[in-house]
């Protein structure tokens, strides 16, 4: 008798996990590799973020923490959604402080999502998503994105050839991790009158929103009555294991959620989320700091694939277009395997991504350097 629970048949590892595990593997048979692959900021945190965090653990901030989020948090959340957002929410229901966008992602895709539900997922698209949308009993409706002059689009026509009448929830990431394209405000105004007239809710992934390029703007959606705007301190403040997010939201859907965070984490710990409200009430010359040296990568693989790369205008990952190389999971595995470089292909994002391979700078400096080599001379070898 298999002791597993049926509702684990249909969680998929992430295409980072199942490649890890091959990196190991090869590691473990004493090859040298050099990763493009993680989305992992190389920086360290900003000093008076990780000070807050000691500060508050010596003040024995130890116990258990509001378990919506504290409310100085959610205070700042909230402050940081009108200046920077142009949004205003109620930090007493409207905010939801969660563990990294994952649990936010989660604890909506359960408030939301009935037996046979829908969700409008684009393709190529962040490869987490879809087994929290199984999990909680929904399905996938794939919505086609149209390559065109370097980048990816997401056309209202698309959108509605994935509708069906089971369809609830869309989720969409702006920036788009992996494509790199930042939503402008026509086109998210026609996403957000098909999500209005299709009786949709919104999930709003907003994780790179600081980490843009070349006069790209992130920009919120403003339908507030059906959005979920999920975000984190991951990327922006290089605190990707600290595990701290936030979403906000109309109140009866930050209660669900809050509802089914209850059954699980109950909210990050309390020192973590004194970090956080350092973060976003603290100077952000870090985060200035960062996405000009990430401006800086994001040149560096240009400069080595003129020809071939798709240039994000935001997020920290290019899209090689490979398509006349052949499979992108082949060439991925030769890279790996011949080369010792560690890229995804663009298939694991779904068929969308298929003749893409996806390269990350969210690590500079020596890796980036020879990786960037690495890969130069494996493409050519192809
Ligand atoms: C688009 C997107 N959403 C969510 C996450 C997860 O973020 P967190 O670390 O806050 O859980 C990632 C991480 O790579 C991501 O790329």
């Amino acid at each position: 008798m298999s002791t597993g629970a049926h509702r684990i048949s249909c969680l998929k590892p992430t295409a980072v996990n199942a490649i890890l595990a091959e990196v190991r593997e090869l590691q473990a048979q004493g090859r040298t590799l050099v990763s493009l692959m993680r989305g992992e900021p190389d920086f360290s945190t900003p000093p008076h973020i990780v000070e807050a965090a000691v500060r508050a653990l010596h003040q024995g901030r130890t116990r258990y923490p509001d378990n919506r989020g504290e409310i100085t948090l959610r205070e700042a959340v909230a402050s940081k959604l009108h200046r920077e957002n142009n949004l205003t929410y109620d930090p007493a229901t409207e905010i939801l402080i969660t563990d990294g966008a994952t649990l936010g992602i989660h604890a909506a895709l359960n408030a939301l999502i009935n037996e046979g539900n829908a969700v409008l997922l684009p393709d190529p698209v962040y490869d987490a998503y879809q087994s929290p949308i199984r999990m909680a009993g929904g399905t996938i409706s794939t919505v086609c994105s149209r390559l065109e002059n370097g980048r990816f689009h997401l056309d209202p026509a698309a959108l509605e050839a994935a509708w069906t009448p089971q369809a609830k929830v869309l989720i969409l990431n702006t920036p788009w991790n992996p494509v790199g394209t930042v939503f402008t405000a026509a086109e998210l105004k026609a996403i957000e009158d098909f999500v209005d007239r299709r009786n949709l809710i919104l999930i709003s992934d907003e994780i790179y929103e600081r980490i843009t390029y070349e006069g790209h703007q992130h920009i919120s959606p403003q339908l507030k009555a059906r959005t979920i705007l999920v975000n984190s301190f991951s990327k922006t403040y290089a605190m990707t294991g600290w595990r701290l997010g936030y979403c906000a939201g109309p109140k009866d859907i930050i209660q669900n959620m809050f509802m089914v965070l209850a059954q699980s984490s109950r909210g990050p710990a309390t020192f973590i989320q004194d970090a956080g409200t350092a973060a976003l009430t603290g100077p952000q010359t870090c985060v200035d700091e960062m996405r000009t040296e990430y401006t800086s990568r994001r040149a560096q693989v240009i400069e080595h694939f003129p020809k071939i790369v798709l240039p994000p205008e935001g997020g920290f990952f290019a899209m090689l277009d490979v398509r006349n190389l052949g499979q992108s999971n082949e060439i991925r595995k030769k890279l790996l395997y011949e080369s010792g470089v560690v890229v995804i292909h663009g298939q694991a994002y779904g068929e969308g991504g298929e003749g893409t391979l996806r390269v990350s700078f969210a690590s500079g400096g020596e890796t980036l350097h020879t990786g960037l080599n690495l890969l130069q001379k494996g493409l050519a070898a192809l």
